[in-house]
């Protein structure tokens, strides 16, 4: 479903999908190298995660494992979340952000975004999620494209309504670490069973408190 985005064009993605680009975006797969940068310039900012606990980020080698896990879905299904960039711009080439559709099981794809907040605005995050959409159809059309986000991350789930996903269910945090409801979005019915292994399932571990972050924000 082509989206306009806000520069007026459709969303767009070319390229080999390991290398691929948007109409302002460099999307690659991550490489473990990829970790250091991505912790200190995309996931340590409070301001990521303070809509949603659950997204704050472990230490330094938590995140090079998830990184690892990333590479493996890559090598595994030919696609996973992309390291994003700016193409042009001052801040061009280095990593802005990681997202994109993963497949955590063989069941549905999982479409999951962090964006560094200096770009947050611009209408990056609705370009990724149309990419990372395409990407998934063009891999295992068969699949869903799923996302979770809790009800109080309206940016989350404004990205997802404007990429085409609609929200099919919601149930309280599994884990206990939002107050907000877990909102569980697809682009197709699901199966009920589905559903609920779905909503039952939170991708992270609860959060190791990094180096210097104050416990309880968030
Ligand atoms: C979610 C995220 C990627 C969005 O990135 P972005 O580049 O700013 O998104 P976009 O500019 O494409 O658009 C976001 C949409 O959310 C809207 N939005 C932004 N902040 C909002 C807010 N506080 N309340 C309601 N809507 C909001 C924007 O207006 C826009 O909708 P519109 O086009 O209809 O105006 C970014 O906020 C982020 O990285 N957040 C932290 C990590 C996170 O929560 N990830 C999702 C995990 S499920």
């Amino acid at each position: 479903m082509p989206v306009p985005d806000r520069a007026g064009s459709p969303g767009s993605l070319d390229g080999p999908l390991h290398d691929a680009t948007t109409a302002r975006l460099g999307l690659r797969a991550p490489v473990a190298e990829d970790a250091g940068v991505l912790h200190e310039r995309v996931m340590t900012d409070p301001r990521t995660w303070e809509l949603d606990a659950a997204l704050r980020p472990g230490a330094a080698v938590e995140v090079a494992e998830q990184l690892r896990t990333q590479v493996e879905r890559w090598r595994r299904h030919g696609l996973g979340s992309w390291v994003v960039r700016e193409l042009a711009g001052p801040g061009a080439g280095a990593p802005v952000g990681i997202g994109g559709c993963s497949l955590p099981t063989d069941r549905a794809w999982n479409l999951a975004f962090r964006l560094r907040p200096a770009v947050w605005g611009r209408g990056y995050g609705v370009e990724l999620a149309v990419a990372a959409l395409t990407a998934a159809h063009r891999v295992r059309p068969d699949l869903p494209v799923t996302a979770v986000a809790v009800e109080a991350n309206a940016p989350s789930r404004r990205v997802l309504e404007r990429s085409g996903l609609v929200e099919v269910a919601r149930a309280p945090d599994p884990r206990g670490l939002s107050p907000s409801p877990v909102c569980l979005h697809a682009d197709r019915p699901l199966p009920q069973e589905l559903v609920q292994a779905l909503l039952a399932w939170r991708p992270r571990r609860p959060p190791v408190v990094p180096d210097g972050a104050a416990p309880g924000a968030g």
